[in-house]
């Protein structure tokens, strides 16, 4: 079977800080830094969201391209952009808004919504042009 990668990128913009509740503030900024800024402050995020699957033969498209940017901004870009991303996303309220932990709830928000036979691959959220995260989804020996 011949599989192919599509990809389709997406932007947001956001606030967050990155803090634990349960530390002193000394703590978060030593850990966190800039990103611990209690007033809050903000990314341009660039989503880059990569599903594979064999190509249709009917279409010549592994899925349409237009179905992906659709989802994408019902599921995710519609929720967080120009919001608080600690405060504002029900989907993001148990997590410290890292770009980890952003890379793997917009892989719970869109994996299940794709069509049979085109397979999320692959998430990366770049925070800043030189800060990637890349989720490549659940380990298959049940790691999460
Ligand atoms: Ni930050």
């Amino acid at each position: 079977m011949v599989l192919v990668r599509i990809t389709r990128r997406a932007h947001f913009s956001a606030a967050h800080r990155l803090c634990r509740p349960d530390w002193s503030e000394e703590r978060n900024t030593k850990v966190f830094g800039d990103c611990s800024n209690p007033n809050w402050h903000g990314h341009n995020y660039e989503l880059v969201v990569t599903v594979e699957g064999a190509i249709d033969p009917e279409t010549g498209f592994v899925m349409n391209l237009k179905q992906l940017k659709d989802i994408l901004e019902d599921r995710v870009v519609s929720d967080i952009d120009h919001r608080n991303l600690n405060t504002d996303v029900p989907w993001l309220a148990q997590v410290n808004p890292t770009t980890e932990n952003l890379a793997v709830a917009v892989w719970a928000r869109i994996s299940d919504s794709l069509p049979s036979g085109a397979n999320l691959v692959s998430v990366i959220v770049n925070e800043t042009p030189r800060n990637s995260v890349e989720y490549r989804g659940p380990q298959e020996n049940g790691r999460p």
